[in-house]
């Protein structure tokens, strides 16, 4: 590695659309419209955006531009810039390890659903088809039972979900550059025509109100403030040992200020985007209550199948749409769960001198072989666990540990200086950085998780799910295991000798 070039993006656009392709996913489509219904519509977008400008855009920036600096994955990057700090990088590799063992799957799901949706044919005004389709094709039990079925139809849309993850990241930056234009259009593209579609049906008009006219008494709900923090986070792909190891394929001149500003807004237009066509859709098919009730797969394979099959009279034109929003989904899913195989990859080739397209491939297969859990009856229970874990727990502490990591012991001026190292015109103000960076994120982190553990304690009796039929153990081991394994890593995996001796020296961080 030491005396071959590190591999860039060829040109910065590139690079943008890679980071929006993976900021850019399912979180846009099925977490923020029904987070938006929950919270008083325009009330929730207000904060959406105070967040994004506030903690977002700083910390996206942040990621890229060490990773510009150190021309390093997460790990190797962190731990250029102080030893101790490459524990964290670790923790996030894992933790994307761990999430993308299930985002395969999910988009496994979609993909299932998109050649299924000539199924819509012949279901219109039938509701309770409609709704059931995902859960018969899955074969879940709907709760921690049922490891001895699987879903054959999963098995092979699996196979083809990482087919297409290893296609794409087969020969790093260069082979992602030439898919990922139509990865990023493609979903828009989809999202306009059932904009269109939601927009001409009676109740859009009340659809797009609610969205969008703020109900502010919503603003003293917590819950908003929490909700919208999380998303902003969940959304940026920050935190995730995705958006480091990107920045480290950038050319030295690229301009992180702009690019950064471009990602965070691209990534908002799409989730307005998608809002338009949840909200429109499901109040043109009097369905708005769900729509505030279901979030993540429930609401697109439980709910809005419904909403399909109650579009038109047609049923070809509603199997049409139901193969449009699924195609969509396809596209939102795929750049997403193939840039954490690339963020993991990296980390470990930067720091075990492996090479980087072997490693892929031992990666996608072994995340591949511990995904088939979920294709059993007992599935989508433990991907439940597990996605709750991943994202309330071991995110967010990440995101407390590297913020704070760089803004108390790390001088943040330096992370300032190389953010704007090339930019002319827009230049993040080092205020608003140090605001950011030393005290709102980790402040409003740390809040977060304590509010996700007394929630889980004292709303839900400590066992995540029980109502469901989830028990104790299954908490234990998909939620609590997991977790506990993310953060061993971090202490585990730096003690390993690295092979690349360029990774290993300790480059400190030079104007
Ligand atoms: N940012 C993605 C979204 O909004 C989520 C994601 C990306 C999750 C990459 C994991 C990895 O859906």
């Amino acid at each position: 590695m030491s005396e071959t070039k590190r591999a860039t993006w060829g040109s910065s656009a590139t690079f943008i659309l890679a980071a929006v392709g993976s900021a850019v996913g399912l979180g846009n489509a099925w977490r923020f419209p029904n987070l938006a219904a929950k919270h008083g519509g325009g009330a929730f977008l207000l904060v959406y955006i105070i967040a994004m400008l506030i903690i977002g855009i700083p910390l996206l920036m942040m990621e890229i531009s060490i990773g510009r600096k150190m021309r390093s994955g997460a790990p190797g990057a962190l731990r250029r810039m102080n030893k101790k700090f490459e524990p964290i990088g670790w923790a996030a590799t894992t933790n994307a390890f761990v999430i993308v063992t299930y985002y395969a799957v999910v988009f496994a799901w979609v993909i299932m659903m998109a050649i299924f949706s000539f199924k819509f044919v012949n279901m219109t005004g039938n509701n309770e088809a409609a709704s059931g389709l995902w859960a018969t094709l899955i074969k879940t039990t709907g709760t921690i039972k049922g490891f001895d079925t699987v879903s054959l139809p999963v098995i092979l849309c699996l196979l083809v979900a990482w087919g297409l993850i290893y296609y794409c990241i087969r020969n790093g930056t260069s082979s992602v550059g030439k898919v990922i234009k139509y990865l990023v259009f493609l979903p828009v593209v989809c999202l306009g025509f059932m904009a269109i579609k939601g927009a001409t049906m009676p109740g859009a008009m009340q659809g797009l109100a609610a969205f969008f006219i703020p109900d502010f008494s919503a603003l003293s709900n917590p819950m908003l403030w929490v909700d919208a923090i999380g998303q902003v986070f969940y959304s940026m792909s920050v935190m995730m040992a995705i958006m480091i190891a990107y920045g480290s394929f950038l050319d030295d001149d690229s301009n992180v200020a702009r690019d950064g500003m471009i990602i965070a807004f691209s990534d908002l237009a799409v989730s307005l985007l998608s809002g338009i066509v949840m909200f429109t859709t499901m109040y043109g098919t009097g369905l708005q209550d769900m729509l505030a009730q279901k979030s993540g797969p429930g609401l697109a394979f439980g709910v809005y199948p419904t909403a399909i099959v109650n579009l038109s009279k047609s049923g070809v034109f509603n199997a049409i749409f139901a193969f449009v929003f699924y195609f969509c989904l396809c596209t939102l899913a795929i750049d997403s769960a193939f840039s954490l195989v690339e963020g993991i990859s990296t980390a470990f080739s930067d720091k075990f001198g492996t090479d980087k397209k072997k490693t892929t491939i031992t990666l996608c297969v072994i995340a591949g072989a511990i995904s088939l859990v979920y294709t059993t009856g007992a599935g989508l229970a433990v991907l439940d666990i597990v996605d709750n874990w991943c994202n309330s727990f071991t995110l967010i502490l990440i995101g407390v540990l590297e913020t704070i990591a760089i803004g108390c012991f790390f001088k943040t001026g330096k992370v300032v200086k190389e953010i704007n190292r090339n930019s002319k015109k827009f230049k993040m103000p080092r205020v608003w950085f140090d605001i950011a960076v030393k005290f709102v994120a980790p402040v409003s982190l740390t809040v977060l998780f304590v509010w996700n553990i007394i929630d889980l304690f004292k709303n839900k009796g400590g066992i995540y799910g029980a109502a469901d039929g989830y028990n104790l153990t299954s908490n234990i081991l998909a939620g609590w295991l997991v977790f506990a394994l993310c953060l061993v890593s971090g202490f585990v995996i730096p003690r390993f000798k690295g092979k690349n001796k360029q990774a290993e020296t300790e480059e400190t961080w030079e104007d």
